[in-house]
């Protein structure tokens, strides 16, 4: 087998190839990249109406020392439920409270993790007819251990107040919950209860450790909300933009009814414009065009979501004494955002209103902003589209031998009209189980052949994206977490084989082989630290043979060849193995001296490998 790389010649791989797709889903964001400990901080999730459930939320007491309600007596008109706590018993009297009080707790998105030495924001807004002194803390599991704890004292609450206490953790839970209890008795109503770590994402809210493995990556765009978190089973329960912006305490929620669960739209349209900057990977937010999964507006009367959509572009471009704009500069960031690709709604091409809906949404859009592309949900790699779009949509989960064989599938596409977008793409079913390396070495094939066909293909991004393990909703996806811990699946290592793809130059490279088993590609790329030009060659072997592989590569003026290069592998004994909590690290890339490094050379492909050798 014979791999030749010819180095001098090549074409540019656009800037923006590889990208992630984040959706809220598997509670990706709320118990996720979002920060926010608390789940259901305003006690919405059980609706508008009272009585309604609290859960998560549970009660510390019994019947005789408290009761707990709710009524919608909040001082925020989109969300009036609030919490209504009548403490019965006292610090003194006939019916003394217990040690440590009574009241509520909040076991966060199964178990909030508090480590020492950090601290924690706690914001409550608090009523009370008389005078509080409420003991906020954060504990274990069954409250035994105290972590860290403050007392709120007020003579006057009788309006609602906002209180903000910063807690510093003596010691590390990652199952622990927040409580606020007391031994007074009276009547205390609770709304708005946040607490968040100070030390977050450059310092906008997000969970650290997740968003530094998805600065790993390099994203050149993130696509965002969704999925179909974007169209929602039906209609009203869609994510709207406008409800998801401005002070956090003011926005409602929602009930995401795709992936069934409550968001209190914490992490909203500001926050994901927000990470995309500071990410440096353009923004691609996908809109509802009036068509959930089982309703649709029709075209004569969706001009109040078209009005929406170009709303929602005025807050994200808007200057800032815009009306939209003027409220994202209220927000703290006055600067427009840099937001130039749209996608109208998500899989919804085969649906009765799609076209017409479609075309409301393209000619207003292009006609206030003509610099912003615009992507169909309608496929056009295999016939043209019959509207206008500067990108289709391409989705495909399948098998891993098919995802593999489709490393051909953009060969033939016609080069003419809108660009292709593989926003969403993934080996799913038993070849996956929950992130098999098998899977992963499908889609480097793929990924592959989306190098080769980047004149035609401009985007792709793997989905989903997170997982928190306790809510599986879809399987495999990229990252996986729960309250403390994570690891990547191999399909994100696979990602990060194609970090410095973005950009670089494609080299032509042949291999000369029968075994169907193998693709390769080569690029050149400038890293932007020391500006040096490096070339970097991937192998898939997608088969079960060991392979002697001859590299040549021709043309290029290598530095003296080439002391410092390296040689990385992914690969693992069995090639349905998968990382997990417990071994992490059990499929990632092998970091190795190349040795042999020359114009020519020979490599050992693993069987069932992806390897990629990486020139100075
Ligand atoms: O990625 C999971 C889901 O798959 C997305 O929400 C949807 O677009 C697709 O069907």
């Amino acid at each position: 087998e014979h791999l030749i790389v010819n180095a001098s010649s090549g074409r540019p791989i656009p800037e923006t190839l590889f990208g992630i797709f984040f959706e809220e889903i598997n509670h990706a964001g709320a118990g996720g990249i979002w920060a926010e400990l608390v789940s259901n901080r305003g006690f919405e999730a059980g609706g508008q109406n009272t009585p309604s459930n609290i859960a998560p939320w549970s009660i510390i007491g019994d019947q005789s020392s408290l009761t707990v309600s709710t009524d919608r007596s909040s001082c925020f008109e989109r969300n009036k439920v609030a919490l209504r706590m009548h403490v019965l018993c006292d610090s003194e009297g006939n019916n003394i409270c217990p040690a440590g009080g009574v009241g509520i707790y909040n076991p966060g998105f199964w178990g909030m993790n508090i480590e020492q030495g950090k601290t924690y924001k706690v914001v409550i807004y608090v009523r009370s007819l008389g005078s509080i002194n409420v003991s906020v803390s954060l504990t274990s599991s069954d409250g035994s251990q105290i972590l860290a704890a403050a007392n709120i004292v007020d003579s006057d609450v009788s309006n609602w107040t906002k209180t903000e206490v910063l807690l510093e953790a003596k010691g590390t839970n990652p199952s622990s919950r927040l409580q606020l209890t007391t031994s007074r008795k009276g009547v205390i109503w609770f709304d708005q209860v946040s607490a968040m770590p100070l030390d977050t994402y450059k310092g906008h809210g997000f969970q650290k450790e997740l968003i530094e493995m998805l600065e790993d990556i390099k994203p050149q765009f993130i696509r965002f909300p969704g999925g179909c978190f974007v169209e929602g089973e039906w209609l009203r329960n869609a994510f709207r933009w406008k409800e998801s912006i401005g002070p956090w305490e003011e926005r409602p929620g929602h009930f995401g009814d795709v992936w069934m669960y409550w968001t209190d739209d914490g992490l909203g349209y500001f926050e994901f414009l927000q990470l995309s900057e500071d990410l440096g990977a353009r923004p691609i937010w996908v809109f509802n065009n009036g068509i959930s999964h089982r309703d649709e507006v029709d075209t004569t009367t969706v001009a109040p979501f078209v009005q929406e959509a170009l709303d929602g572009l005025e807050f994200a471009r808007g200057a800032s004494d815009s009306k939209w704009g003027s409220v994202r500069a209220a927000m703290g960031h006055p600067e427009p955002f840099d937001l130039k690709y749209v996608a109208v709604g998500n899989e919804d091409c085969w649906k009765k209103n799609y076209r017409g809906n479609y075309l409301e949404f393209y000619d207003a859009i292009k006609h206030a902003y003509p610099d912003i592309k615009i992507i169909s949900n309608c496929d056009g790699s295999s016939h043209s589209l019959d509207h206008p779009a500067d990108y289709y949509d391409f989705h495909i989960y399948t098998s891993a031998s098919h995802l593999f064989s489709m490393t051909h599938q953009f060969d033939h596409t016609s080069r003419s009209g809108p660009k292709a977008f593989v926003s969403e793409y993934a080996v799913t079913g038993k070849d996956a189980g929950t992130g098999s390396l098998l899977a992963a070495l499908a889609e480097a094939g793929f990924l592959i052949g989306l190098e080769k066909n980047s004149d035609i293909v401009e985007m792709a991004s793997y989905a989903p994206l997170f997982v928190n393990a306790n809510d599986r909703r879809w399987n495999p996806d990229a990252i996986v977490f729960n309250s403390s811990m994570h690891y990547g699946t191999p399909s994100y290592w696979v990602q990060k084989f194609f970090r410095e793809s973005s950009g670089a130059t494609l080299l032509d490279a042949k291999l000369q082989t029968n075994y169907s088993s193998l693709v390769a590609s080569a690029i050149t790329w400038t890293n932007s630290v020391d500006g040096e030009t490096y070339l970097k060659i991937k192998i898939v072997n997608f088969g079960n043979r060991r392979v002697s592989l001859k590299v040549s590569v021709d043309g290029l003026g290598l530095n003296s060849l080439l002391s410092g290069s390296t040689k990385t592998v992914l690969t693992s004994s069995n090639v349905m193995d998968e990382n997990s909590f417990t071994d992490p690290n059990k499929v990632v890339p092998d970091l190795s001296l190349l040795e042999n490094a020359d114009k020519d050379m020979n490599i050992i492909l693993s069987p069932y490998s992806l390897t990629s050798l990486d020139l100075l």
